[in-house]
């Protein structure tokens, strides 16, 4: 039977959701705190580059299994994205005391000894079928998510309670994250600009800013939807075709 004290440390770990990181040596900003301490079932973070987001999401993938045993799936446009996802939960869990442990593993995925699974898939909608009632569904680099990943994805949270953590830089004023954030229901919603993280110095984003150019730095730092360069149409137009046909399928 597990002492009180044992028992004691998991309930005051269970209710401080910044431990994780903290015990990795990456004491979370305030905006990281916020999203390890939501409760939102439907979450859209929008972000600068190199905030912290897969640092994040790694931290709110542990507190799942830790917590709250289950299935948490990691997503991302391509299977190699979601593999350095997982390589990034792997090293903050090695950094851990008192952690479940470990029963199977290998370079996609970890069972720990409470039931939970964290499993990176790979980025294409036909191969992710299966997997029923994830505790947890966290999207890194979600605007490069093609759709069809996207729609295949939503069904499995048909039967549970299941929450989804979609974050990334903007890529556009296309596809499903963009359609979301600017028209979604149900879903919360976080900015995070570059000025918004105290490991990006302004001195280094006014450099940036000279380097891209107005519009690229508007995309990567200042999570401004632009108009991609080899987009055909110009947003407002796709937006005002779609206004005249309904909209897209998933909304
Ligand atoms: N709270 C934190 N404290 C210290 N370092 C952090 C923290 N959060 C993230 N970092 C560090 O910042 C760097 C960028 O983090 P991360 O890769 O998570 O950002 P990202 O937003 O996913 O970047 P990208 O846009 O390139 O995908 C990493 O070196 C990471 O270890
Ligand atoms: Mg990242």
């Amino acid at each position: 039977m597990a002492s009180l004290s044992a028992l004691a440390r998991d309930l005051s770990n269970a209710l401080d959701r910044t431990r994780i990181m903290r015990e990795a040596d990456l004491p979370p900003d305030p905006w990281q705190v916020d999203l390890l301490e939501s409760d939102h079932d439907r979450h859209l973070v929008m972000c600068s580059r190199q905030a912290g987001k897969s640092t994040t999401v790694a931290g709110l993938a542990l507190n799942q299994a830790f917590y709250d045993p289950g299935l948490i799936l990691l997503i991302a446009p391509a299977q190699r994205q979601s593999v350095e996802l997982f390589k990034k939960v792997r090293e903050i869990y090695g950094r851990q005391t008192g952690a479940p442990k470990i029963v199977n593993e290998s370079a996609m995925r970890m069972e720990l000894d409470n039931g939970s699974r964290i499993i990176a898939l790979p980025g294409t909608e036909a191969t992710i079928r299966g997997y029923s009632a994830p505790k947890l569904i966290v999207i890194d680099e979600a605007s490069r998510v093609e759709d069809a990943l996207f729609a295949g994805v939503r069904p499995m949270l048909a039967t549970n309670q299941g929450r989804m953590v979609a974050l990334t830089t903007p890529y556009g004023r296309r596809g499903w994250f963009y359609e979301c954030w600017e028209h979604g229901e149900g879903w919360q919603r976080t900015k995070i600009t570059a000025h918004d993280c105290p490991r990006i110095a302004p001195d280094w984003l006014d450099n940036e800013r000279r380097m891209l150019g107005e519009w690229q730095y508007k995309q990567e730092f200042e999570c401004q939807f632009v108009d991609t360069e080899e987009q055909f149409f110009s947003g407002e137009l796709i937006e005002a075709a779609l206004r005249d046909t309904g909209g897209p399928l998933w909304m």
